[in-house]
Order: structure tokens, then C-alpha cells, then sequence
């Protein structure tokens, strides 16, 4: 039965007949045999097979191989003598599956530009970086729902077509058919678009089950060209009844704290990678998370921060505007020099949903920022008071009608509850220093750009 290399090089049993599958990464001939190093994807090691040249198709066929030739190896797992590995296969039969033309196979064994490689989003996981990454974002989604599943959180399938845009930015895709456009829109019946937050649906099922959360892609037709933006990305969104802003920064803190501590002890072999080649330090960065609180200060004290720092930052700081990107990263990043928790923004630029503080000014935001990064979480309190709710949906220019289903729920039953969305490839981003958040979702897209 085949296996995979990962699990070789963990158990070890040697002496024993192993099978393989894999890639070839490389081969180096010597007199009598051949050393082929193959990947096969389930971890950052290759195996090393000797290939000796009494095999029936040594060189008709080994002696071909090259850089991405498909192979099914069988042979004796055996210690190996030479550094590098701890184990090796002697083969008893290498059976070559499909070759790869040395003459056009885009991967060298050389290391490639991040940028070079996104034109070929269809190879790039086969090298050592973009497979690290890969590895390492699915454990952090197992992590995720880990985490949620242990508390008791149920996870709702929100839509992905939807007829309300949660955060009433206008930045929607519309969905249509060719032979409604210019027309627009009437499949549904009315105007529909792609899902920019599942929120509001994750809110209707935190109104019924309790703790809930959603994971799953959302979109955004923003103009931004950004190493941080996506127009299609994930997001992960707990929703909790009978939870305030307190509660809802601790079960985002805890989720962080969670997941980090989970990658660090199921991936150590790919985040070393990271640690050597893309950030230097990021696992004392990663475990100095988990160990200390996170930060907390308001939007007004940020403010006062960012004022009194005698920086000059290329987007003024004024009580009113949101924070830029450099005033996020200064103030996680020099400031405070750890994860922090920014409360309270003002009502004007937060959405309709947001429940209002006392102060008539200010609503019960939450977003965290992480170093490197900037935001990586967006959240807060839901206003769960009908009067006050339809007031600010009025305000912001909503169509009431539309969103009767929402105001319902503060009809009947109405609680406090709170929520927030983790940007699932900002997390990444931050767990691999990965610079670029191209680099960090499998299929990217982002303006003029949807490959595969
Ligand atoms: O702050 P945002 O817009 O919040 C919401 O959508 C809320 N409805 C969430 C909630 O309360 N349930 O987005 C949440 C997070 C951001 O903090 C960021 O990490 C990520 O989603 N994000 C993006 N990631 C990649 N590309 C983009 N264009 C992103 N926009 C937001
Ligand atoms: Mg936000």
C-alpha cells in the first residue's frame, strides 16, 4: 500500500517495503546508481531513493527522469548513512507515470520570484514555499473549526448569491445572466450580488441555536491593489447571543491564541521554513503571541496616540477618519508592539448594525491588528434595539423594506449579541510572513487578475 513520506519519516519502519508516489525534484547519477529525490506533497522533505542500475529500466527510464516526472517508487526503507535524512528507499522498482519536458517544465530546481510564480498558480504548489503555505492554511482552517466545535458553536452554511449587502459599502458584485445584462438582474426577482460578509444570516441563526459561526468565501469589487486585499477571500464569523463587546473580544483573542498555538505544534516543519527564508523570527513571534494579552485602547486614545507621535504619516490623523493601514501598523507595530484591540470607532464610519454607545458618537467596534498586517479582525456589538436600529438603517439611506427580515429580529426576541470576521488569508499571511496575500490563497483574485 502506498504511503506517504510524511508518514515515513515519522514512524520510520525500516527494513520494511515501502511504496510511494510522488514528484521528482531531482536526480544526480553516480557510477552505479542514481540518487532521485522525491516530493509528494505531504510535507516539506523529499525522500532520497537509490536507484541502483541492475533495475530493468535504469537507463532506459530512471536515467530520463528529470525536474517533475510523475513516479511510483517501491522499495526497502532502509536508515540512511549520508546527513541530510534519517531514511531512504532502496528501490525494487521505479515505475515512471508521466514525464514533464525538462524543455518547457516552467519549475527549475532554482529558487523563483513569488511574482514569477503566480503566473503559473497551477504548478506553484508543487515548490517548497507555496506548498508550506498550503499545508500550513489548511491545518490553520482545521484549527478554526477545532476551536469552535470544542465550544460548542454550530457552523451555518450562509449564502454565497445574496440580496443585502452587509456592510453597505457598495461593493458588491452583481449576479446576472448574459442574456439579462444591460437589463440587470431580475433572476431573483430582484437585484442580487455575491456575499461581501455573511453576518446577517450568521445573526438570524445566533437568534435561534446560539453560539454559531461561518467560514466560508466572500467577495468584495473594491478597486484595491493591495499586498492585504482580495476580491474573493475567506472569512470566518462567529456570532454569539447574549454577548457583549467584552465577550466578543475574548472569543477572538482566544480563537487567535487557539489556532496559533495549534499551527506551531502541527506544522513546525514549514513555519521553520518561513522562519529561515521569508521572516526572520517569526516563531518567537508566533509563540510571544500566544503568551502575552493582547493590547487594548480606543479609537479616541488611538487617536491621541498617533497625534501626540510626531510622526508624519502620509494620510492625516483626525478624530472622524478611519485609520489608515500605517496608523494601524504604527501603532501594533511600534506602540504597543503586540496584538491589539482598537474599540469604539465613530458611528460615521462604521456600518448600520453596529450598536450605538452612550456617547451618541462613538458605536461598539472592535477591530484587531496584528504586526505586519494591520487589521485582521473586524467587529463588533450588534444594535439589537428596534428604534434605534431602523434610525441609523434610515440614516445610512437602507432601504427598510428590504431589510424587514432584519428588523424582525429585534421585533421578536430581540438580545445583545456580538460577532466579528477574521480574515481567513490575513491569518495565513501572518502565521507565514508571507508578504504578498497572493501568495497565501491557492487561486488568487484581484483586479484584471482571476487565473484557473
Ligand atoms: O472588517 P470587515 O469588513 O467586517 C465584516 O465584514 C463584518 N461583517 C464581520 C463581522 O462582524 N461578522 O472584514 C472582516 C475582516 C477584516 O478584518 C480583514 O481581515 C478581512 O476580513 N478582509 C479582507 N481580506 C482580504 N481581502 C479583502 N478585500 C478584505 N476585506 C476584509
Ligand atoms: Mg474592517
Amino acid at each position: 500500500m502506498k504511503k506517504r513520506i510524511r508518514e515515513l519519516i515519522k514512524d520510520k519502519p525500516v527494513d520494511k517495503t515501502v511504496s510511494i508516489a510522488g514528484w521528482i525534484r531531482t536526480r544526480r547519477d553516480t557510477g552505479e546508481f542514481s540518487f532521485l529525490e522525491v516530493n509528494d506533497g505531504s510535507c516539506l522533505a523529499n525522500m532520497q531513493i537509490i536507484a541502483n542500475e541492475d533495475l530493468e529500466n535504469y537507463s532506459r527510464e530512471i536515467k530520463q527522469l528529470t525536474t517533475g516526472c510523475s513516479v511510483i517508487i517501491r522499495g526497502q526503507l532502509k536508515e540512511s548513512p549520508a546527513k541530510g535524512q534519517e531514511v531512504e528507499i532502496h528501490a525494487d522498482e521505479v515505475i515512471v507515470v508521466g514525464l514533464a519536458d525538462p524543455k518547457t517544465y516552467p519549475l527549475q530546481k532554482k529558487r523563483h520570484s513569488f511574482e514569477f510564480l503566480r503566473d503559473l498558480s497551477h504548478l506553484r504548489p508543487r515548490t517548497n514555499a507555496l506548498g508550506a503555505v498550503s499545508r500550513v492554511r489548511s491545518r490553520l482552517s482545521y484549527g478554526v473549526h477545532q476551536f469552535f466545535q470544542e465550544k460548542g458553536f454550530f457552523q451555518v452554511h450562509t449564502p454565497i448569491i445574496t440580496t443585502s449587502d452587509c456592510e453597505g459599502a457598495g461593493e458588491m458584485f452583481q449576479v446576472t445572466t448574459p442574456d439579462q445584462k444591460g437589463k440587470g438582474q431580475h433572476f431573483f426577482g430582484q437585484s442580487a450580488g455575491l456575499t461581501v460578509s455573511g453576518q446577517l444570516q450568521a445573526e438570524v441563526y445566533a437568534l435561534s441555536l446560539g453560539d454559531v459561526y461561518t467560514f466560508g468565501p466572500t467577495f468584495r469589487a473594491e478597486n484595491s491593489n493591495t499586498s492585504r486585499h482580495l476580491a474573493e477571500f475567506w472569512m470566518i464569523e462567529p456570532e454569539m447571543p447574549f454577548c457583549d463587546l467584552r465577550g466578543n473580544m475574548q472569543i477572538a483573542e482566544d480563537l487567535l491564541k487557539y489556532v496559533l498555538e495549534d499551527v506551531v505544534g502541527n506544522c513546525i516543519e514549514d513555519l521553520n521554513l518561513f522562519d529561515k527564508f521569508i521572516e526572520k523570527g517569526l516563531l518567537s513571534k508566533l509563540h510571544g503571541i500566544v503568551d502575552k494579552k493582547f493590547g487594548h485602547t480606543t479609537y479616541t486614545e488611538a487617536v491621541e496616540i498617533l497625534l501626540k507621535a510626531g510622526k508624519k504619516f502620509e494620510f492625516p490623523v483626525e478624530w472622524g477618519t478611519d485609520l489608515q493601514s500605517e496608523h494601524e501598523r504604527y501603532l501594533t507595530e511600534v506602540v504597543f508592539k503586540c496584538p491589539l484591540i482598537v474599540t469604539d470607532y465613530p458611528a460615521a464610519i462604521k456600518p448600520f448594525y453596529m450598536r450605538m454607545n452612550d456617547d451618541g458618537k462613538t458605536v461598539a467596534a472592535m477591530d484587531i491588528l496584528v504586526p505586519g498586517i494591520g487589521e485582521i479582525v473586524g467587529g463588533s456589538q450588534r444594535e439589537e434595539r428596534f428604534d434605534v436600529l431602523k434610525s441609523r438603517m434610515l440614516e445610512a439611506q437602507i432601504d427598510i423594506n428590504e431589510y424587514d427580515w432584519y428588523l424582525d429580529l429585534r421585533r421578536y426576541g430581540t438580545v445583545p449579541h456580538s460577532g466579528f470576521g477574521l480574515g481567513f488569508e490575513r491569518l495565513v499571511q501572518f502565521v507565514t510572513g508571507m508578504k504578498n496575500i497572493r501568495e497565501v490563497i491557492p487561486f488568487p483574485r484581484t483586479p484584471g487578475s482571476a487565473p484557473c
